[in-house]
């Protein structure tokens, strides 16, 4: 009976942590924006030819990553490096990274 309890456990344990693993974690949003820092840099003094991200709201950030992500490609050249990078994430992610750029 108890080695029953004990596997029942043991199986519980882990679809907790499964689930845990889907749900967002504190850091995401941290190890998210880590990516953006090679371009627009982490203290608000971006290399010419790229914006700060300091001082933005996370509705800011948010609602141009979503408009740049519609872009289309050529029209703004200036832009389409970053149409490119704002397409590769989900609206989940946009927001982690979002909320923590605006924290900063
Ligand atoms: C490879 C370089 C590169 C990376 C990495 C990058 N960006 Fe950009 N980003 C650009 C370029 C180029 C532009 C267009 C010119 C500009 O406004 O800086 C831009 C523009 C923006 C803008 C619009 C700024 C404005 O005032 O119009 C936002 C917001 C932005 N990026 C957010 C991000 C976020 C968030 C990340 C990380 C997930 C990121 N970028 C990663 C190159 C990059």
């Amino acid at each position: 009976m108890s080695f029953l309890r004990t596997i029942l456990a043991a199986g519980l344990t882990i679809s907790a942590s499964a689930a845990a693993a889907q749900t967002a974690g504190p850091n995401d949003g941290r190890l998210l924006a880590s990516n953006c820092m090679q371009c627009h840099a982490t203290n608000g003094q971006p290399r010419p030819g790229f914006s700060s991200l300091a001082g933005k709201s996370a509705s800011e950030i948010t609602g141009e990553m979503l408009e740049m992500a519609r872009m289309t490609p050529g029209k703004e050249p200036e832009k389409d490096l970053m149409a490119v990078h704002a397409r590769a994430y989900t609206r989940a992610e946009i927001d982690l990274i979002a909320k923590y750029l605006a924290s900063k």
